[in-house]
């Protein structure tokens, strides 16, 4: 009786494990079978959504850089910057820090010169007066708050970057949220720049205002 038993349960499994066998067999012909050469086969529709540079709504034309910009959120998530397509500092790439973080991008190739954070709140606000007046013409500044961008903020810096394309530099102050895309000798001043007070009345954190992004198309130009 026991000996009938193991024997009905190997021929159980046998027949599971052929059967599993053949239909793989079966599966792996069949698609053979019905490859077709290239020209003869029916044309598949593309149906990979397709995502624009930076993650935008919507891609940029032609002759247009996408940028994507997000400071930090609170003292708690640092800020991240894309330039088509190209993540230049975030947490994942471990390259941010409290205080102002800034990339220069090359205006006319799009390339990553250089990037580089400062502390605000217990730094020397000089390191970041050096840093923004050795960028050269033809220089796109990115720059993205996290936790205080203000406190060591001094004149000259404002100054630079009002200079830059700044509306909101000259009032940074504690905890301040601020993210802007400039430019180095730009005549008017940029669109690209968001900015919120630290205002405990308005306050989204316990402490910090909301996380700002900023997105958009930005013509190349075109030396
Ligand atoms: C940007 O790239 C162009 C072309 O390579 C070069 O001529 C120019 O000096 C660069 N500008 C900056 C600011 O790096």
């Amino acid at each position: 009786m026991r000996a009938s038993g193991v024997l009905r349960l190997l021929a159980l499994v046998f027949a599971v494990v052929t059967t599993c066998m053949f239909i793989r067999s079966y599966i792996s012909f069949s698609v053979k079978t019905i490859r077709l050469p290239r020209w003869l086969r029916p044309a598949t529709k593309e149906i990979r959504p397709v995502r624009s540079k930076c993650g935008l709504s919507k891609p940029c034309p032609g002759n247009f850089f996408a940028f994507k910009i997000s400071s930090g959120a609170a003292n708690v998530v640092g800020p991240s910057m894309c330039f088509e397509n190209q993540v230049i500092m975030s947490p994942v790439k471990n390259n941010v820090g409290r205080g102002l973080n800034i990339a220069l991008v090359n205006g006319t190739t799009g390339a990553m010169l250089k990037h580089s954070y400062f502390d605000m709140y217990s730094g020397d606000p000089n390191k970041l007066v050096k840093f923004l007046k050795e960028i050269t013409e033809d220089t796109l500044v990115l720059v993205a708050s996290y936790d205080d961008p203000g406190t060591k903020m001094n004149d000259e810096a404002k100054n630079l970057f009002s200079n830059l394309g700044s509306t909101y530099a000259k009032q940074i102050g504690f905890r301040d949220s601020w993210v802007f895309l400039g430019a180095k000798d730009i005549k008017n001043k940029s669109p690209f720049e968001q900015f919120l007070k630290n205002d405990p009345k308005t306050n989204k954190y316990d402490g910090w205002p909301e996380l700002l992004e900023l997105e958009g198309c930005l013509p190349r130009r075109i030396p």
